[in-house]
């Protein structure tokens, strides 16, 4: 058993725990805090999102002897919060909960939704839901009633949510990834903003030759394999093992290319879960010294489907930096003649649950 200390709904709560015990098992088998509610248990369904240090998170992916020291925030801690009592009456207004199994965590994203978002439309509405499943209801009410609250405009309790720190999570070699939310993103692609730098040692001139050649690239990305070029249109497809799913994104991605950079648009779609991915990156490759170089990608990116709960939230910062490292070690043995040394696809076993290692350990407070 491992003690820990945290607060709940505004309490120190002390106890000791399991550490195989997940957060949602621990509020309310031990706590009775049975507001938070529990479908999948996988982190895909948003039943449990509750607030850790004021952020929504999936408690039934985080570990409670993980939280010591951590402000947990539940439903139950939400009774008199302004923005969740206007939402509650909105949701009754709009008709936005049958069963109401889903509207504990719904409730908990849609008040993130109008603290950070006061301006979002139907669309991000939509995006921003895109991890919290409704099986009964259907959307229609909830997103009425999450516009109702923003029409309100109660500016004493909208809050604009200052922006992510930046380069929390990981590093990517020697530079750290950044997230922010892309509201005033300049490109066509609504969605999220990551900044994405790797350092190679070798001569620009070297890695700018690999960055021409698409098919070079995408044999440095696990699981990524291009399948046709065509003048500036590139097909592909990526294949990740997402715990018990597999998906297979099948897209396109047009390129083009300026001096020493260029900008990629991309499009992909799981035929089998129906996810779909796109993005717009500009990417640049810069002298760092006479024999290193580094590339910096700057993506927008929006991920909407079944899926959509793997690009939210901190896992994807560092899913991501898992990714770059893996695609710059492989692109530095390519560029030497080297095997490469990654598995030929994404799988949960080592991409994802390492970045899940890494998000729970920063947790902790080891990052
Ligand atoms: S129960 Fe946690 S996301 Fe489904
Ligand atoms: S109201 Fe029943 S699952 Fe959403």
């Amino acid at each position: 058993m491992t003690p820990v200390i945290m607060t709940v709904n505004g309490a120190e709560v002390s106890a000791t725990v399991e550490p195989r015990t997940h957060l949602a098992d621990f509020l309310r088998e031990q706590l009775l805090l049975t507001g938070t509610h529990l479908g999948c248990e996988h982190g895909v369904c948003g039943a449990c999102t509750i607030l850790i240090d004021g952020e929504p998170a999936r408690a039934c992916i985080v570990y409670a002897a993980t939280c010591g020291g951590r402000d947990v925030r539940t439903i139950e801690g939400l009774a008199d919060d302004p923005i969740a009592a206007a939402l509650r009456s909105a949701f009754t207004a709009e008709h936005a909960l049958q069963c109401g199994y889903c509207t504990p965590g719904m409730l908990v994203s849609a008040r993130d939704i109008v603290r950070r978002l006061p301006d979002a439309d139907e669309d991000r509405i939509r995006l921003e839901l895109a991890g919290n499943l409704c099986r009964c209801t259907g959307y229609n009410g909830i997103v009425r009633a999450i516009r109702r609250v923003l029409a309100q405009r109660p500016q004493d309790v909208i809050v604009a949510k200052p922006p992510l720190p930046r380069g929390q999570f990981a590093e990517v070699r020697e530079a750290a990834p950044t997230v922010t939310r892309a509201d005033a993103a300049p490109t066509s692609t609504p969605g999220d903003t990551l900044k994405q730098t790797l350092r190679l040692a070798l001569p620009r001139e070297t890695v700018w030759r690999a960055v021409c050649d698409p098919a070079l690239i995408a044999s440095c990305v696990p699981g990524a394999r291009v399948t046709s070029v065509n003048g500036d249109r590139i097909a592909g497809e990526l294949v990740a093992s997402l715990g018990p799913i597999e998906a297979r994104f099948a897209g396109e991605a047009i390129v083009t290319y300026d001096s020493h950079g260029g900008q990629i648009k991309a499009h992909g779609r799981d035929p089998a879960s129906g996810t779909r991915l796109s993005a717009d990156a500009t990417f640049q490759v810069a002298e760092d010294g006479p024999q290193a170089s580094t590339i910096t990608l700057d993506i927008v990116y929006a991920l909407r489907g079944p899926l959509a709960q793997f690009g939210r939230g901190p896992v994807v910062r560092v899913f991501a930096a898992e990714i770059a490292d893996a695609v710059g070690r492989n692109l530095e043995a390519r560029l030497r003649g080297e095997a490469i040394p990654e598995a030929p696809r994404l799988r949960a076993g080592s991409l994802i649950w390492r970045a899940l290692w890494r998000w729970l350990r920063g947790l902790i407070g080891g990052r």
